[in-house]
């Protein structure tokens, strides 16, 4: 796990941008795999930017979602559907035809589930997926308790993640209480994972991801066992972190090793 702590939430969103784009520079087709919320907003806003500054062409990018409210239309304001376009695809020039995603209203949910993972596989899987972090521990919507193998299922979300995400509707009563979600094993096996958090409020979840136990209890720590994950956190979310000085001195030392041969 390669931890990154930044001073603000700007300096995390550019680190992410950076990051994505240097391996869009590797690969053009790049496979994305999104998820929504508050915290990739400034990512995307990067992206954006690159992209309107001709630095970072979308024309071969894939992108997957990562979770998708049950029982609401693509069209919904609060659907994951909507919050991708208007955040992000409608400002960059990737296909409508590289954009996959799971469906609010699927006639038959498992078969989509099911479909939705073939998809994935035949695009030779995600290359790089994007997480937030639920203050529970959840990625995507795997809330404590779920395998950490599970695939794209439903799930039903928790009391809290309901309370924390009625800010985006008028009532409380509004927030669905079922989704589709990718499993904590289909995120596994994206190439790359690169999660953000910002906030105190984040900072328990951060901690038990980074230096807990590996349990599903808190579903980011099975992040502890893909090869390739990069933690991105502001002070604050990185505040509980035990081993906090280490990871900024590796950070600072990034790239010195072949001087150190020398
Ligand atoms: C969203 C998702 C969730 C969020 C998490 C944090 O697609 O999968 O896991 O990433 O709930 O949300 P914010 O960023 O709004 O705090």
């Amino acid at each position: 796990m390669e931890v990154i702590i930044t001073s603000s939430y700007g300096k995390i969103c550019e680190e992410a941008a950076h990051i994505i784009h240097q391996e869009w520079q590797k690969k053009n087709n790049l496979v994305l795999g999104l998820a929504t919320g508050e915290t990739p907003l400034g990512v995307y806003k990067e992206l954006t930017g690159m992209n309107q500054r001709n630095e970072f062409d979308f024309s071969d990018i894939v992108a997957f979602s990562l979770d998708e409210y049950l029982g609401l239309e693509e069209d919904h304001p609060q659907s994951f559907a909507y919050y991708m376009t208007e955040n992000f695809f409608k400002h960059i020039n990737i296909k409508t035809k590289n954009i996959f995603r799971l469906e609010g209203r699927p006639s038959d949910i498992e078969a989509h589930c099911q479909k939705y993972e073939e998809k994935i596989k035949s695009y030779g899987g995600i290359d790089v997926q994007i997480l937030g972090i639920g203050r529970n521990g959840h990625i995507g919507f795997n809330e404590p308790g779920s395998s950490l193998s599970s695939r794209t299922r439903v799930k039903t979300l928790t009391e809290e993640t309901i309370r924390d995400n009625a800010r985006f509707f008028t009532d409380e009563r509004e927030v669905p209480r079922f989704c589709l979600t990718m499993g904590i094993g289909t995120v596994m096996e994206a190439k790359m994972i690169i999660l953000l958090a910002s906030g105190k409020e984040k900072s328990e979840a951060i901690k038990n991801c980074v230096e807990g136990a590996v349990t599903a209890s808190a579903p980011a720590s099975a992040l502890q066992l893909h090869p390739r994950v990069k933690i991105l956190v502001d002070e604050e979310a990185g505040s509980q972190l035990t081993n906090k000085d280490y990871y900024k001195w590796v950070f600072k030392n990034k790239g010195r090793v072949k001087d150190y041969m020398k």
